[in-house]
């Protein structure tokens, strides 16, 4: 009875506590809009509260990890400095944090750091929690256990919104399951340059593709924002994804007109899709380096298309304003330039906190530009519902790759994956005539097939191309001879590649590159493992000669991040698949697609080069651009934009389009499309357009629209698309969007027809 009573007057003294906590800090009120919630609290802060907000530390494993320590209860009794932050101890970090001093994290290495770092937060005066980051771009792919999907190269070539919004839903869902909340994706440059190691990490070279995946992911991600979504973030603004000598954080000039035609565009329809956040390049633009560029980062975003989120800057990219690009002479002037010029948050990069603060104190920087910054970073914790609910169960981790993640990295994998070569109708493979199957090669069996930022994981979680043949192809007999790396080919291996090709009935080779960080040093892609060549790494193409040599047919498979210039494959390899890095499933769906159990649908959003001389090489060019051609090699891709065969013999005709265009009205184009195969098929229909004659050139095509249709065996569909009259518009010599009067011409397939304006 006595426990009872008491037990009423706990709860009773709780909620009285509670009441007038709420009421003395409002802020803490969830039933208040957001933006009363977020003035209260800023009303309360101090300068140095709120330059804290803006500051983002690398968290303590990984610091750890690198000088050797790798526990969260280690931590506690570390010492010694680090080299991230010198002079600075784990201790004063964590005095920082509770001091509101640090207000987002990334590089979290699980779930139990991420609660842990959250309570050091929740000591601070006014409990402000931490905001954490992470490059999730093809799932929460750096975390052990999670769901590993295609990198967003491959998933262009799927074409299919849905399945790219979804899949960024479902990497939002693993994030938050585990203490997330910013994912540093979707990255919505446009990549003409395979030399460039980060091609994989974009969505292709079409503009149009690149915005409307943009938007798709930005969409998925940000669904649900309070229990399941995260926040998004555009990379890097802008224009670093062709740089000139291949070579990431190489200076890029860009005219006014590639600005307004290729760059801005994919990024203007994400943020009116909602993008939160927006990160910075590394490199200069036209003179003046991305982290204190004010036309970038106030007047396009701010002035011109409203963005009220916040720019983060990429990897300690403030200080390189003074160590690498020289604008500023201190490290001072660098936080000032940045802040000034519209960033918002620095990523990781000692001193920060304390010269923003220096900077306002001097009035070089005004509160003003703080508040609106601390107020953008603020208006997210709160969208995010981290001020209700921040700690993550810590059984949460039994929820990651479930079924249903499971489910779609596989229908991704099978959908991402382009066909380029099937001489003779190699494949489907015939069961009966190839029973001997020899496979080798370095992407074999391991997991490069995941790409670039992800982490290792569970060997039970991925599934190797070996693995997969083993388990689709259960009546062959399947041999296997492992390549050691990319780098270390031996004239032995050659040697044993070619015998026992020779032994077999058919053999897989599976070539390409390694963009996976886990192997850091064997990569031959990836961030910061750019290319003067493009062609196969090493003696790759030696090992897929001495399989053909054998006399017994070869089918290549490509585990590759980015086009590959692969002339002698294409003349001499009846078949050959391009896998990209697809993730967990990679290797049930190459077992799949070889055993015509899906027919491939995937088709190219970039072009593949012949050789890296050619490059940038990509099929939306200017009409002179190959007037002259080269005296030591052939013009136009190897196989371009849009290109991927299938099983089917899909056919189309009866394009009809308008012969009249007018102004402010829909465009109605419609075709017929049969699939005279055996096998159904989701079939990419890719409208293209091209102004015949103009007052400035124009591309000798672009994509206009693109649709997925499923065709069942034997099926016609008619497909239709309406198309805005502006889409046809060109920049004039005003650089104004114009619709020109004349001959618009219209493609699909080999198909075109014109109309007038
Ligand atoms: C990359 C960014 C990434 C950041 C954090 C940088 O090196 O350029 O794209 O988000 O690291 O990992």
């Amino acid at each position: 009875m006595n426990y009872n009573k008491n037990s009423i007057r706990i709860a009773f003294l709780l909620i009285v506590i509670t009441i007038k906590t709420v009421c003395s800090q409002p802020y803490l009120n969830p039933d208040l809009t957001i933006n009363q919630r977020v003035d209260d609290l800023i009303s309360r802060m101090t300068l140095e509260e709120k330059v804290g907000q803006m500051t983002q530390y690398v968290a303590f494993k990984h610091i750890q990890g690198v000088s050797g320590v790798a526990q969260l209860d280690d931590i506690e009794n570390v010492n010694s400095d680090n080299e991230f932050y010198p002079g600075l101890k784990i201790a004063d970090i964590k005095e920082k944090i509770k001091k509101g001093e640090i207000g987002s994290f990334l590089l979290v290495k699980g779930l139990d750091e991420a609660n842990y770092l959250q309570k050091l937060a929740a000591e601070s005066r006014l409990k402000i929690p931490l905001l954490i980051g992470e490059d999730a771009i093809h799932g929460h792919a750096l975390y052990s256990g999670a769901t590993v999907y295609p990198t967003p190269l491959a998933l262009a070539s799927s074409f299919n919104k849905e399945l790219v919004k979804n899949i960024a839903r479902a990497t939002a869902k693993e994030m938050r399951l585990t203490g997330y909340h910013w994912t540093f994706s979707p990255n919505v440059d446009v990549a003409k340059d395979a030399r460039w190691g980060r091609t994989g990490e974009t969505f292709g070279e079409d503009p149009l593709l690149v915005g409307e995946m943009g938007k798709a992911m930005v969409e998925g991600y940000q669904e649900n924002l309070k229990n399941e979504g995260v926040l998004s973030c555009l990379k890097h603004f802008i224009a670093g994804s062709q740089p000139s000598r291949g070579l990431n954080f190489t200076p890029m000039d860009a005219s006014q007109r590639a600005m307004k035609e290729i760059w801005l565009p994919p990024y203007e329809k994400s943020i009116k899709a909602g993008a939160k956040t927006v990160m910075a390049a590394h490199h200069d633009l036209n003179g003046v380096p991305c982290h204190a560029n004010d036309y970038l980062l106030t007047d396009i975003l701010r002035n011109e298309w409203d963005f009220d989120g916040f720019v983060v800057s990429d990897w300690k990219d403030v200080f390189r304003l003074q160590t690498l690009h020289k604008v500023a002479e201190n490290l001072e002037q660098a936080a000032s330039l940045s802040v000034n010029a519209g960033l918002d948050m620095n990523m990781h990069g000692p001193g920060f906190h304390e010269y923003v603060v220096k900077n306002v104190e001097k009035g070089i920087i005004d509160l003003s530009r703080v508040d609106q910054a601390v107020k953008a970073i603020l208006t997210s914790k709160f969208e995010l519902g981290l001020f209700e609910k921040v700690l993550v169960d810590e059984e949460n981790e039994k929820k990651l790759f479930d079924e249903e993640s499971r489910d779609l990295a596989y229908k991704a994998a099978l959908e991402s994956m382009v066909l380029l070569e099937n001489k003779g109708n190699i494949l489907p493979l015939d069961t009966k005539k190839y029973k001997n199957i020899f496979i080798t090669g370095p992407n074999a069996n391991n997991q490069t097939l995941l790409g670039d930022w992800a982490g290792k994981q569970p060997d039970d979680n991925v599934v190797t191309i070996l693995e997969g043949v083993r388990n689709g192809f259960k009546n062959s007999n399947v041999t296997y001879y492992e390549c050691e790396d990319h780098r270390s080919i031996s004239d032995e291996d050659i040697d044993k590649v070619k015998y026992k090709a020779s032994e077999a009935d058919v053999s897989i080779v599976v070539v390409g590159d390694n963009s996976f960080r886990t192997y850091w040093n064997s990569r031959t892609n990836g961030e910061n493992s750019d290319r003067a060549d493009v062609s196969l790494f090493g003696r790759q193409l030696d090992l897929v000669k001495a399989a053909h040599a054998s006399g017994k047919p070869v089918i290549v498979i490509l585990v590759i991040g980015k086009p590959t210039a692969i002339p002698w494959i294409k003349e001499n390899i009846p078949g050959v698949l391009v896998a990209w890095e697809t993730g967990a499933f990679s290797g049930t769906a190459v077992s799949d697609i070889l055993l015509g159990k899906y027919n491939p649908s995937g088709k190219l959003p970039i072009s593949f080069p012949r050789s890296s001389g050619q490059l940038p090489v990509f099929y939306n060019h200017r009409p002179s651009s190959y007037y002259r051609t080269y005296n030591d090699e052939e013009t136009g891709a190897l196989y371009g934009f849009g290109y991927g065969l299938n099983y089917s013999n899909v056919v189309f005709s009866n394009l009809s389009v308008p012969e009249n265009i007018e102004k402010n009205k829909l465009i109605k184009i419609n075709v017929e499309v049969k699939n005279n195969g055996y096998l159904p098929i989701d079939e990419t229909v890719l409208l293209f357009f091209r102004d015949n004659f103009s007052s400035v050139t124009t591309p000798v095509k672009s994509l206009l629209a693109f649709q997925r249709t499923y065709l069942n065996a034997n099926e016609s569909k008619q497909v239709f698309f309406e198309i805005p009259y502006e889409s046809l518009a060109l920049l004039n010599k005003d650089m104004v969007w114009e619709v020109e009067n004349g001959e618009f011409t219209f493609f699909i397939d080999k198909l075109n027809a014109v109309s007038r304006y």
